[in-house]
């Protein structure tokens, strides 16, 4: 992926010429008789994504001519569209487009190899003046970390290999690391990700990770775990379970976001928590109807054992605000309702705190990232009333889904410690340029974005 972008030109180095639709005449202009003569005959209009190579006198490529949008997705389009070689930007970018140019490039050069070689003869970028090649490159890595780990299967991405991957950034990074497995979660008080996960022939865990200076503001970051689901017993149907190997998306793109952070030395006091588990059905599977004791001391009513990922959360979210953090994030694919409300390519906000929501939305637009923000509308926290326990894991009602799950959530947050809460699909369901079919980090650059502008030196 990063191996596309290259330091310095060679002798056969393509000028790649971007421009604007509205710029395209005076940016012919300045091409010779010839050249104008080629592209008006190509039909080159500068449509965002739009290439065409411009012929040397001896039939090699010239140059080659690029129409842009904006963000670093219609970079994406153009590395796509190009045949391999390496190329290099004619004329000066300003900063900010030389960083989407490169994250773009490396994002449409990110291939899932861990089964099969890629195919693909991608080309080359030649590093634009003025980026921030350190930025590009933990953003870059970043996504791929947790692309990788959503489309690692479940076979080869349990509880166990989750944990492993969170041991390896942490030692990366020198940060501490720790994991409580299987029958210790219950000595150490996670009853709730216990029940969850202790189906399964590869234990829960809580994977515990912490960096950073004592004396800096205090971030937690806490990412649904669920390496597969099942459904437990009130199992899936076959459609609605087959992707369920992407129910570990929040943790995996929380830890690449805890990869950015750690690698610009963010001043901020971090803890990852993730709780990791698969949802799975043996003799030793929760009940619908058990009830649970939390970590919190709140006794949940399992309605439906699908409803997994808000019981594994309560437990991580209630130990992540008992150290009074400045902010937790967490984010899970927690719900079906989060995408019928707002389809694959949305991820769901939901916070207790107007200031915190309205800069990361900011940041989500500014890094084409987007987010849309639900109501945590508290008139619904009947929904999740039991008769027997305090609360039950799913609602009385089929609508508004995703914000009685957020409810719930909020239930163990409390409403001190500002909160923020994604609802993720973390899966791309079609292939688009930079964003091939599999894994996908959603948020990640606008979580970055915003924590960069919140707490950045
Ligand atoms: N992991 C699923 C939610 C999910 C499904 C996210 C498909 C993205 C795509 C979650 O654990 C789940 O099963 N949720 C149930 C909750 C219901 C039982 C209250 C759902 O959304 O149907
Ligand atoms: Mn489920
Ligand atoms: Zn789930």
């Amino acid at each position: 992926m990063l191996s596309h972008l290259k330091a310095r030109p060679t002798a056969k180095t393509i000028p790649l010429v971007p421009m604007r639709e509205r710029d395209l005449a005076a940016n012919l202009a300045k091409l010779g008789k010839t050249a104008q003569r080629w592209a008006k005959e190509q039909r080159f209009r500068a449509k965002h994504g739009q290439v065409l190579a411009i012929p040397g006198r001896d039939g090699s490529i010239a140059r080659v001519l690029c129409g842009l949008g904006d963000g670093c997705f219609t970079w994406s389009n153009v590395a796509a569209r190009l045949p391999p070689g390496r190329y290099a930007i004619e004329g000066e970018l300003p900063a900010e487009s030389a960083n989407d140019a490169a994250l773009g490039w490396a994002l449409a050069c990110y291939t899932f190899t861990r089964y099969k070689p890629s195919k693909q003869r991608l080309p080359d970028l030649v590093w634009p003046e003025h980026a921030d090649r350190a930025l590009v490159s933990r953003l870059a890595t970043g996504v791929a970390l947790a692309r990788d780990l959503i489309t690692t299967p479940a076979n080869d991405m349990g509880p166990t290999e989750l944990s492993q991957a969170a041991k390896e950034l942490a030692e990366l990074h020198g940060a501490e690391f720790r994991v409580i497995v299987g029958d210790d979660l219950l000595e150490e008080g996670y009853p709730a990700i216990h029940a969850v996960g202790r189906a399964s022939d590869d234990e829960p865990r809580l994977i515990d990770i912490v960096w950073g200076d004592r004396t800096h503001p205090k971030l937690a970051l806490v990412g649904k775990g669920v390496c597969f689901d099942t459904g437990g017993l009130d199992i899936k149907l076959a459609p609605g379970m087959k992707l369920m190997k992407k129910d570990m998306g929040g943790a995996a793109t929380l830890l690449g976001l805890a990869h950015a952070i750690m690698d610009a030395k963010l001043p901020v006091y971090l803890r990852v928590l993730i709780p990791a588990v698969e949802n799975s059905v043996s003799g030793s599977a929760m009940r619908p109807l058990d009830v649970l004791s939390t970590r919190k001391g709140l006794t949940v009513e399992v309605g439906n054992t699908d409803a997994e990922g808000r019981l594994v959360l309560a437990d991580a979210l209630a130990e992540a605000a008992s150290h009074e953090p400045a902010l937790i994030i967490d984010m899970a694919t927690l719900t079906g309702a989060a995408r019928v409300a707002l389809g694959a390519e949305l991820p769901v906000l939901f916070s207790n705190n107007d200031g915190v929501a309205n800069a990361l939305l900011q940041a989500g637009k500014d890094t084409r990232d987007p987010l849309w923000r639900l109501p945590l509308h508290r008139p619904y926290r009947r929904h999740i009333e039991s008769r027997v326990a305090d609360l039950n894991n799913i609602a009385n009602t089929p609508f508004g889904g995703a914000i009685t799950a957020a409810l719930f959530l909020e239930e163990f947050v409390g409403r001190q410690t500002p909160w923020i809460h994604i609802d993720t699909m973390a899966y791309n369901m079609e292939n688009r340029p930079g964003r091939p079919v599999g894994g996908e980090a959603f948020a990640l650059r606008a979580l970055y974005t915003y924590l960069e502008r919140r707490f950045g030196a």
